[in-house]
């Protein structure tokens, strides 16, 4: 029945970070095609750099968040990418105290409701005082969050799935970070937990029904909300001529290729690109491999990387500084693995096209993903040794499971299944969307 309703107008804000704002970009894509309008609230100097296709220009409006310059923190480091880790906190805390200016832009914009991300605890509280709903979304898996709300809500019981156990060097590794900052780790978790409480009635999250159900239903018991999923929410490849990354990989048998990535935050130490490199030299795949600094390392590619690696490995490899493609890259059918830090936006899109996971956690909620991909029988882990660190032969091993040897055929045929599964689904899921946001301006 088609019914002409009046268009919506939503604000979106996203927390400063790569996997935070592609996602609700690509939510504001399908939503502006159905009659809303969205703002989309970043830092300016984040905004610079999203580019909004000519065909949404008119239905997603940037708008820019100020967030106060801390003497650390000039405006240019409003974004999580390239940000030195220790200046993360510091980057969370300048966020927090943008609130009043928020008000500013809701009295400016008028929106119907906010969506707003999980970390910005104070989001709902000015949507309240300005008379509008305000919807949590969460980037994250529901494994891990319902780990989190299980832990806060019902901390005498055990939790149920055992599947999520962590190895004993990952726990020790949050219990001294525990340790060192025991305010901001409280802190991190309550926050999600209270900016649930807050949100009106639902919370939308990013995920697959298939292959996370039964958290998904624990999650709902447990916050008391309706879990709407937006799906994997994954950027469609955006095709250009003449990219050498693209023509290198169209050399290249079919699944032949691993494409290893560790995320826009993560930097690897000294030791981990060693043994890396090591890994992949030892397992005789061809990859692809994006390394990267932060903004305060002053370090050469060539000076980062084992002597001679690069003439050893030739042909069969190609080393990037910076920034690939992934979405591209992923979409191509050499590519064979995918070497991830399992941030969840990196899981979702190897899901959406079908590529399995060699699961290489670094920290933050990585550790629980790489077990919900193993659990979902799309990936496999690699181990760490009783020192938590990484062996290259290990490394090279779960590299030749994953994409030549026979044991892995059962997690590469597991991984074109639930690909194909997102692609029949469609935009089913952005239909319960639009439900759920349609009946909150309703009322
Ligand atoms: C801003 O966000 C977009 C989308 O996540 C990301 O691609 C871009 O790198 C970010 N830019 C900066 C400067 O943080
Ligand atoms: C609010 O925005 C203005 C610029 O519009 C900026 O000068 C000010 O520092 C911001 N205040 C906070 C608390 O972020
Ligand atoms: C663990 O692996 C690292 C290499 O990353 C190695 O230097 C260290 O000796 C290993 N530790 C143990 C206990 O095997």
């Amino acid at each position: 029945m088609a019914t002409t309703r009046r268009t919506i107008r939503v604000l979106m804000l996203p927390w400063l970070a790569h996997g935070h704002i592609c996602p609700l970009l690509e939510l504001a894509k399908k939503l502006s095609q159905r009659n809303f309008h969205i703002f989309l609230c970043s830092s300016p100097v984040n905004l610079s750099s999203i580019k909004i296709p000519l065909e949404y220009c008119s239905t997603i409006e940037p708008v820019e968040l100020h967030v106060p310059p801390l003497p650390d923190l000039p405006p240019r480091y409003h974004t999580t990418r390239g940000l030195p880790p220790h200046l993360m906190s510091t980057l969370r805390m300048a966020f927090d105290m943008a609130g009043p200016n928020l008000s500013v832009i809701i009295d400016d914009c008028k929106p119907d409701l906010v969506i707003f991300d999980y970390l910005l605890r104070w989001a709902p509280e000015v949507a309240r005082s300005r008379g509008i709903p305000a919807v949590g979304f969460s980037t994250g898996a529901a494994g891990m969050n319902s780990y989190i709300f299980h832990f806060i809500k019902r901390p005498d019981d055990e939790y149920p799935f055992k599947e999520l156990s962590l190895k004993d060097y990952w726990i020790a590794k949050y219990r001294n970070q525990m340790k060192q900052a025991p305010t901001y780790c409280m802190g991190a978790t309550e926050k999600i937990v209270r900016c649930n409480d807050q949100s009106a009635g639902l919370i939308f999250m990013k995920g697959i029904r298939e292959l996370e159900g039964k958290y998904i239903d624990y999650l709902r018991d447990l916050s008391g909300k309706k879990v709407v999923l937006v799906g994997p929410l994954v950027e469609e490849p955006v095709q250009e001529d003449g990219n050498h990354i693209i023509e290198w990989l169209d050399q290249k048998e079919r699944s032949s290729t691993i494409f290893i990535s560790f995320g826009t935050e993560y930097f690897l130490t000294e030791k981990e690109r060693e043994e890396i490199a090591f890994g992949l030299e030892l397992s005789n795949v061809n990859f692809i491999w994006v390394v990267k600094f932060s903004v305060v390392e002053n370090i050469k590619l060539e000076e980062a990387l084992p002597e001679g690696f690069l003439e050893r490995v030739r042909d069969r490899g190609l080393v990037i500084e910076g920034w690939a493609p992934q979405t591209r890259v992923l979409a191509h059918p050499s590519v064979g693995g995918f070497v991830s830090h399992c941030g969840w936006s990196s899981v979702m899109e190897s899901m959406k096209f079908g590529v399995p996971i060699i699961a290489m956690p670094m920290h933050l909620d990585q550790p629980f993903n790489a077990r919900l991909v193993e659990d979902f029988g799309v990936g496999l882990e690699v181990m760490r040794n009783e020192s938590g660190k990484l062996e290259r032969e290990e490394i090279a091993e779960v590299i030749k499971a994953v994409v030549v040897e026979e044991g892995g055929e059962g997690v590469r045929k597991k991984v074109k299944e639930v690909s194909v599964g997102i692609r029949n689904k469609g935009d089913e899921e952005i239909d319960e969307v639009e439900d759920a946001l349609v009946k909150l301006c309703v009322v």
